[in-house]
């Protein structure tokens, strides 16, 4: 935990509760809080700053009166909760769920704002700090209701988050918001002036109504953002939910069944039993071209009574033309009968050489990501395995902006093995230095094959991948049933709309 007790204690003394303990009382009491990217930061190196625990800012989603909302909390022992690249990241990532799932947003705000060495990497760009209020502006005009809880700083453009709200709570002694602070004023104006004078709770919910409630403490604040909410219509599902039958496979059997070595192969339908209600998982085209259409799985099971369409890579992965065109086929049945669809991914890609590509594996490769791109219902992505190359597009990696994307530590997202990039650099390498007239000795190869290798594991794991939130989470497998239920019930907040597919091939 960032800064340890001595932080906790520091944050006591000033009458505040740490960023968790705000959230934990937050939403509704006995309830989990579905803490997003924890990752994040973890590693980044940036100037002066190696890590920035959780990048600075806690986001996730909570329960509050019943209704699925998204909360984004400043960690203020987290550099006085500044913004550095990978927070906006995070930042704009809750956003953007909470904007295509359709939830309200709560922002517990306090923050330096911009951290201020980095500012070209935070501040002009688009998805930089003028698009936390943008997407504020937009969702709150769609209806999603905005709400502030100031319980810190929030000083120049951080001073938006509490005047763009749709309501926004202050706390007296606690909260300061001013586009300029005390010793800005001064060096502009000449004009001396306590925070609290200038830009207080009492001033902007007494003087310039810049804020709308009036709290003296947090616990006050926080209460005050659950009767805000209080109001809020209930939430409906667009899916039937049947009832929930827990599996009759032990969450445990996962740490069995999915072995430590990435590259072994996995059997996708014990796995997939393991975390479907009933152990019931329902499999389309099961016979069909065995040996190479079952590298991927197609089919439908429940979790938590919630109906999901499967795309699942099984064994080595390796996606052959009938995988690729049974998993077209399914995303397009799934799509017509509006059942969300949950990739698993465990493919180092499609296969390769004269054979595959004759049948037409790059235009069936095409077909599967043309249909996931299209797909109108809700997508999930979990990745268990190798996630490399283009069967990271046809299983919905990031690019395909699934509606989450979870994985686990089994995962390996790069865009070839190491194995296979130190292969292709290593051949490039040796033509130069033989056109150089200095072959490569055979030391000099297995080094270089090694540190490419090296480089590719670092980089591919999920630690690596989590500090830059190429995953909204990296679950422990006992945690994978409890989570894809969570997302699969945000995902259909909303009504899910009618297919239409591009220019597929056949
Ligand atoms: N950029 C970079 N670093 C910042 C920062 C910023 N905007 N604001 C604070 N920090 C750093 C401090 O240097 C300090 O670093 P250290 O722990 O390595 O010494 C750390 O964050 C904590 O700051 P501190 O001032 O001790 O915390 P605080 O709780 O007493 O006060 C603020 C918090 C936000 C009120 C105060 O830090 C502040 O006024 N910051 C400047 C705000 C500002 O003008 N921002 C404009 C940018 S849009």
């Amino acid at each position: 935990m960032a800064g340890g007790e001595a932080a906790i204690n520091r944050l006591a003394k000033q009458g505040k509760h740490h960023v968790r303990q705000l959230i934990a009382n937050l939403i509704d009491e006995g309830t989990e809080f579905f803490e997003l990217c924890r990752l994040a930061g973890f590693g980044m190196d940036y100037p002066e700053v190696e890590d920035v625990p959780c990048g600075g800012i806690v986001t996730g989603l909570g329960r509050i009166h019943g209704n699925w909302t998204m909360i984004v909390a400043n960690d203020s022992r987290v550099k006085a909760g500044t913004y550095f690249p990978i927070t906006l990241k995070k930042h704009m990532r809750a956003q953007a769920i909470a904007e295509r799932c359709g939830l309200n947003c709560v922002y517990i705000a306090d923050s330096g704002g911009a951290y201020l060495p980095m500012q070209a990497d935070v501040f002009p760009d688009d998805q930089h700090f003028g698009s936390m209020f943008y997407n504020m502006a937009r969702m709150s005009a769609m209806g999603l209701k905005q709400i502030t809880l100031s319980t810190g700083g929030n000083t120049a453009g951080g001073a938006y988050i509490v005047f763009m709200a749709c309501q926004s709570v202050m706390i007296e002694k606690l909260s300061y918001s001013f586009l300029g602070g005390p010793p800005l004023v001064k060096a502009a104006t000449g004009e001396v002036i306590s925070a609290e004078d200038l830009g207080g709770a009492r001033v902007h919910t007494q003087i310039s109504g810049g804020a709308d409630h009036f709290c003296r403490n947090q616990d006050e604040a926080v209460a005050k953002v659950r009767e805000i909410l209080m109001y809020e219509p209930p939430q409906k599902l667009h899916v039937h939910r049947y009832a929930e039958v827990p599996p009759r496979v032990s969450a445990q059997a996962i740490y069995e069944l999915l072995p430590a070595k990435v590259h072994q192969g996995i059997n996708t339908r014990a796995f997939l039993e393991a975390i479907a209600d009933d152990s019931q998982f329902f499999e389309y085209k099961r016979n069909y071209a065995m040996g190479r259409g079952d590298n991927i799985v197609a089919g439908k099971l429940c979790i938590k009574g919630l109906p999901l369409g499967i795309i699942a890579a099984n064994g080595l992965g390796i996606i052959f033309v009938e995988a690729a065109r049974k998993a077209t086929e399914w995303i397009i049945r799934c799509s017509q009968d509006k059942t969300p669809i949950l990739f698993v991914q465990s493919s180092p890609g499609y296969m390769v050489g004269s054979e595959s590509e004759h049948m037409g594996i790059g235009k069936y490769g095409a077909d599967m990501v043309r249909s996931v791109s299209c797909a109108q219902v809700p997508r999930l992505q979990l990745v268990i395995g190798p996630d490399n190359g283009a069967a990271n597009y046809g299983m919905c990696g990031r690019a395909y902006r699934p509606h989450f994307l979870f994985s686990t530590m089994r995962a390996r997202t790069s865009v070839m093995s190491g194995r296979s990039a130190a292969e292709v650099l290593l051949s490039i390498e040796e033509r130069k230095r033989e056109g150089q007239g200095e072959p490569m000795s055979a030391e000099e190869k297995q080094a270089f094959r090694q540190s490419l290798m090296d480089k590719y594991d670092g980089e591919a794991h999920p630690f690596f991948c989590g500090a830059r939130l190429l995953t909204d989470r990296v679950l422990k497998f006992h945690e994978i049933r409890d989570w894809l239920a969570m997302a699969v019930e945000v995902s259909v907040l909303r009504p899910i709309g009618d297919p239409a597919f591009g220019n597929l091939r056949f």
